[in-house]
């Protein structure tokens, strides 16, 4: 069964296309239930279930990341305690509660 980003109608910006033999690491992206592989970065793993990492602070953009190797700061993600995370350096656990929007902004 899917849920979240996916079962919203919100196709995955990455698709997996081999290496799926891995064990299933779940957590949640604002909120909703999703699914990655063990050894995804956290910036995978979002990516396989939502077309963005999360708003620009500079305009109406969506950001997926830019550079992959910890350099450029495009891929800061929130988790639910407040606490900010680089996707792209960063390993997805299991459980992991991530916002893609700073925390002023949640409902
Ligand atoms: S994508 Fe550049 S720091 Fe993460």
């Amino acid at each position: 069964m899917t849920s979240g980003p996916q079962a919203a109608g919100q196709a995955g910006r990455m698709v997996r296309l081999a290496d799926r033999d891995r064990p299933r690491v779940r957590f949640r992206l604002d909120g909703a239930d999703c699914a990655a592989l063990a050894g995804d970065t956290v910036l995978t793993a979002v990516l396989v279930s939502a077309p963005a990492v999360r708003q620009s602070e500079f305009g109406p953009e969506r950001r997926a990341g830019f550079c992959l190797m910890g350099a450029c700061q495009d891929c800061w993600l929130w988790q639910e305690d407040g606490g900010r995370l680089r996707a792209c350096s960063t390993l997805i656990a299991e459980g992991m509660q991530l916002r893609t929007v700073p925390p002023e902004d949640w409902q």
